[in-house]
């Protein structure tokens, strides 16, 4: 027996098969994944466009079902949920971030914040949001609408308004990718406090090497399979493992090599 525990896991996926359409035009997004989130790490799903990082995500969230396969949220099986247990599970144990921000343009930033929560019918531990408003930095646009900000801006409260009901799982689907580099180096900075000072696990869809490198571990998928882990990322190393991602031996190469031809 060792004395080390086991990691808790927030939430996994096995044997996921996702297929998208039927006969001729079948696109099988997930080819057989396996893979576990572990509570309390931030983790970045890389790989090329089109290899199923949103497919897997949007699966294990609960947002899209398998074809086949199984989705854990915890202990909990998704496709063992009706409806509205899954809707109350995405509402009460999971936050989302997108690359759209999504706030609702009518709302204050406070009232964006709480949104789920007020959805909910439940009030939210008055500390933990003051203490959201003071980690995003916020404090003074509380009253504003989501126009008055920057895309940055908005996003933080993105950030804070999927942290708002202490879920078990943050998932973000490219939360960089609408925002320059300035902008996304803080989001990046601030999901990653919320892992590893406020103690809340995060998942994270990204194609760029640099905001995965701000994971504790990447999981690189290539053609709906999960092809590599790689803790402790650095973006050089990320940025290498893609290339070789993005050059199968097959697409890219031939076609490149193809081009050639075809000049000389
Ligand atoms: N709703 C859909 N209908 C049909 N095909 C889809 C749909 N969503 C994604 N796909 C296809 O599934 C594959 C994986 O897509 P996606 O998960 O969005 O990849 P990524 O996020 O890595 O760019 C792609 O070939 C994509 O075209
Ligand atoms: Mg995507």
């Amino acid at each position: 027996m060792t004395t080390q525990a086991m990691p808790t896991v927030a939430a996994r996926v096995a044997g996921a098969v996702k297929v998208y359409g039927t006969g001729d035009t079948a696109v099988r997004a997930l080819d057989g994944v396996d893979v576990s989130f572990a509570a309390g790490r931030f983790t970045a799903i890389m790989g090329p466009s089109g290899s199923g990082k949103s497919t897997l995500m949007h699966c294990a969230a609960g947002l899209d079902t398998l074809t086949s396969g199984a989705a854990y949220i915890g202990d909990t099986e998704l496709g063992g949920l009706d409806d509205r247990r899954l809707t109350r599970l995405r509402r009460d144990r999971i936050g989302f971030v997108f690359q759209a921000f999504n706030l609702v343009p009518t709302l204050t930033v406070a009232e964006n914040i709480t949104l789920p929560l007020d959805l909910a019918g439940a009030r939210g531990e008055p500390a933990w949001i003051e203490t959201l408003i003071d980690v995003v930095g916020l404090r003074d646009r509380l009253a504003h609408r989501p126009s008055e900000l920057s895309g940055g801006q908005q996003q933080r409260v993105a950030v804070a308004r999927a942290l708002a009901g202490q879920p078990d799982v943050v998932f973000a689907d490219e939360p960089t990718g609408n925002l320059d580099s300035r902008s996304g180096q803080e989001v990046l900075g601030l999901l990653g406090h919320a892992v590893h000072t406020l103690g809340r696990t995060v998942v994270m869809v990204t194609h760029d090497p640099v905001a995965a490198a701000h994971a504790d571990e990447v999981v690189f998928l290539a053609d709906g399979r999960l092809v590599d882990r790689m803790p402790a990322p650095s973006a050089e190393r990320v940025l290498d493992r893609m290339k070789h991602l993005d050059a199968p031996g097959t697409g890219a190469v031939q076609a490149a090599g193809g081009t050639l031809e075809a000049r000389s």
